[in-house]
């Protein structure tokens, strides 16, 4: 297959390139390709090009939670949002904390996933070694400092310690940096502002300590949704000094502050919380020191959301409305589409190990998104392919419209309509 004249767009540069693609993978890529006898030719001048993105961050529920999300539903949004792999988080049910959950999770998922996919370990106070030992079969461990939905949670110091002492150097450690001990502190105060009741000090203690052992392990600590102007400090100090420290934001945080919390009420509450303006402007003007945006896309249905404040769990949905919504951020000049696919594509592919994947390169999976870029719609409930049915997004304007998703140069989406059948996204490898 030949993808032609197409406004190709990489993290080095944008232009107009032929792209060929035979089978699984990206063969060629030039200004002009002849095409061969009897080769599909997509004719592309009009649609932008982009690698297939990559979330870092889901919550799909499977196994556990079927009525808020399930594998295939899960990617399936993905899917039309031009995400092409995800990294599933473990505070699944069971969580995946141990190599007999990962391998009953692994096997549960795979008749279901429509993009290829990874998974994260989760960290115990007891699972030490077994987390070291399956390291190079998951993406990375994630390890809760404070409590948020599921039971994960390693709050002391020597599990913690541990767990930075005998992972393997050169796989991410993924932190949730809030402090569980403020956390009860502010949270047992009654108040109804999320960003008052997990405030911006307790990312600040947990991200302190997570840094302070990363320095004295000399481990990669990856900070899970980097919300505040401190931390991203605190970040850049750490580099500065050598610490191996990668962070993420989320596109909740950076296109939503804590007014919207008000408006969207239990719907607008996610783990950290939105903040304050400030903060919001913090991560984009600190946009160059941060390598992912993953959406910590955590569906939870309306009635768990309806429930009073105390009760509604925390997250919200995003897997499908990250790409809509930076490519608005790009053509209001917010930011180049060059850097959001750095974030959204290179920098977890380095960051993570995914052996296959590339930022459109040859010899890696034809993962290939196009999109018309002046299509303009308005995103709303009943597009979300997401089980749970809603995005805090609703009403917002986009600018650009993704048509055609491949995966591994099959045509998998098509202008709204999901071609490939469960059980086609593919368990990724990883190259440390
Ligand atoms: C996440 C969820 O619901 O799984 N919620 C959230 O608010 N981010 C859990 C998490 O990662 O904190
Ligand atoms: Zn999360």
């Amino acid at each position: 297959m030949l993808i032609r004249q197409g406004i190709v767009v990489t993290h080095r540069a944008t232009a107009r390139l032929d792209i060929r693609v035979r089978g699984e993978t990206i063969t060629e890529i030039a200004p002009e390709i002849a095409p061969e006898q009897d080769e599909e030719v997509v004719e592309a001048s009009e649609r932008l090009v982009l690698p297939g993105f990559i979330d870092s961050h889901v919550h799909f529920r499977d196994p556990g939670a079927p009525q808020k999300e399930d594998f295939f539903t899960g990617t399936l949004a993905a899917l039309a949002g031009g995400v092409t792999t995800v990294l599933d988080m473990p505070n699944t049910q069971p969580p995946t904390d141990s190599r007999a959950h990962l391998v009953q999770k692994a096997a549960h998922v795979a008749t279901k996933a429509v993009v290829d996919y990874g998974f994260y370990f989760g960290a115990t106070d007891t699972n030490i070694e077994e987390a070291a030992s399956v390291a190079g079969e998951v993406a990375a461990m994630k390890l809760y400092m404070g409590s948020s939905t599921g039971t994960l949670l390693v709050t002391e110091f020597s599990p913690i310690y541990r767990h930075f002492t005998t992972f393997p150097l050169d796989k991410p450690i993924a932190v949730h940096a809030e402090d569980e001990q403020s956390l009860k502190y502010f949270g047992g105060m009654g108040l109804q502002d999320h960003n008052q009741a997990r405030p911006p000090l307790s990312a600040q203690i947990a991200l302190s300590r997570a840094i302070a052992i990363a320095e004295k392990t000399g481990r990669r600590l990856h900070v899970a949704h980097t919300t505040t102007w401190r931390e991203l400090e605190l970040i850049q100090e750490a580099r500065s000094k050598g610490v191996r420290v990668t962070c993420e934001v989320t596109p909740l945080h950076l296109f939503m502050t804590e007014e919207d919390q008000h408006r969207l009420r239990n719907f607008g509450k996610v783990n950290p919380p939105l903040r304050s303006r400030d903060d919001r402007e913090a991560l984009w003007r600190y946009f160059d020191d941060i390598d992912t945006i993953g959406t910590d896309h955590a569906p939870h249905t309306r009635e768990e959301k309806d429930q009073p404040y105390s009760q509604a769990p925390s997250g919200m949905p995003g897997v499908q409305t990250m790409l809509p919504l930076l490519l608005n951020a790009a053509s209001s000049g917010r930011v180049k589409l060059e850097e959001v696919v750095k974030r959204c594509v290179t920098n977890p592919i380095q960051i993570f190990g995914l052996k296959d994947k590339g930022t459109l390169e040859i010899g890696k999976d034809a993962d290939i998104v196009l999109i018309d870029p002046n299509h303009e719609y308005v995103l709303a409930d009943d597009q979300m392919l997401s089980k749970c049915g809603w995005t805090p997004f609703a009403g917002t304007k986009i600018k650009g419209q993704i048509q055609q998703v491949y995966l591994r140069g099959n045509l998998a989406y098509n202008q709204g309509n999901c071609l490939s059948t469960a059980g086609s996204g593919k368990a990724i490898r990883y190259s440390k």
